[in-house]
């Protein structure tokens, strides 16, 4: 990730997205019921310990410590990212909870190196940026006993970087969806090993209404709003008005991915 890409996170285009979008609402809701079937969700006694890989300024991972802070679990929360921009605003915005602990560390996942395991390793919407998706899935799946990932599916974010493809920053690894991180797990076996695999996943949606907007198409292209000229954004303007008129609502799925020790019944 380079650096005018990482600060499209500091900046307007993410804080843009969030305002249009419900996607990290419906995250943390359909994480609130997919986290009973996580061990973790039974450690009560001393502090669950939960690494959240790419936590950015830490906007989903503060949902995810409210969740367990009104699950009555104390925590210690690792967030690791490459870009201090955003722990730097993560560490300004946390809210602190007694007997809980947050670490912030400046860390590619690559480099991210540890004997220790977590109860919970979490890496929502992470794996855009890693350049070789299956050696990053690996290191997922060995850091913890129980993982959570969450991707881009086919519908939303996705469509609009396949559409305007020469457009997108950073290479070609931003682009892919939900089914090829699946593939890819399907064939991690051995590191899945007696833990069990499961698919989920919602479809938020993105108001496009301000798709003239230079952040909000910047974000989209995961490009510099700098660099954004007019006849692009005409182009992505009338992209997205063809695919969401009347209600200028883009659809926007997202995969999740659930790697427990425990197979619950269905909640
Ligand atoms: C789409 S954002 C998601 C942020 C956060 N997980 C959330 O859902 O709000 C991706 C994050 O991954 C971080 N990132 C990029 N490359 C990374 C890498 N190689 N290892 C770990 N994190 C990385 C970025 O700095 C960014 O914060």
């Amino acid at each position: 990730m380079d650096s005018s890409t990482a600060s499209l996170y500091t900046s307007g285009p993410f804080a843009t997205y969030l305002k249009a979008s419900n996607e990290k609402q419906l995250f943390i809701e359909h994480f609130r019921r997919l986290y009973l079937r996580y061990r973790a969700s039974r450690l009560y006694g001393g502090q669950v310990k939960v690494l959240d890989l790419g936590c950015g300024n830490g906007v989903t991972s503060q949902l995810v410590m409210d969740m367990l802070t009104e699950r009555g679990q104390k925590f210690h929360y690792f967030g690791v990212d490459p870009h201090q921009g955003q722990l730097d605003q993560f560490a300004s915005t946390v809210s602190a909870v007694s007997g809980s602990q947050l670490s912030l560390l400046q860390c590619d996942l690559a480099g991210f190196d540890t004997s220790e395991q977590f109860d919970l390793v979490i890496a929502y919407q992470l794996l855009y940026h890693v350049p070789d998706l299956t050696a990053a899935l690996r290191k997922i799946l060995s850091l913890g006993r129980e993982v959570l990932i969450g991707h881009h599916g086919p519908r939303g974010i996705h469509q609009v970087q396949e559409q305007f493809r020469q457009h997108v920053t950073g290479g070609p690894h931003i682009i892919s969806t939900d089914s090829e991180v699946e593939a890819i797990l399907a064939g991690l076996e051995a590191e899945i090993g007696e833990r069990h695999f499961e698919r989920h996943g919602f479809v938020a949606s993105i108001d496009v209404n301000s798709f003239r907007n230079h952040n909000l198409v910047a974000f989209l292209l995961q490009c510099d709003p700098a660099k954004l000229d007019d006849s692009l954004l005409y182009a992505v303007h009338l992209y997205l008005e063809r695919i969401t008129s009347p209600d200028f609502r883009l659809p926007h799925d997202v995969g999740l991915f659930t790697i427990t020790n425990l197979t619950h019944p269905r909640l």
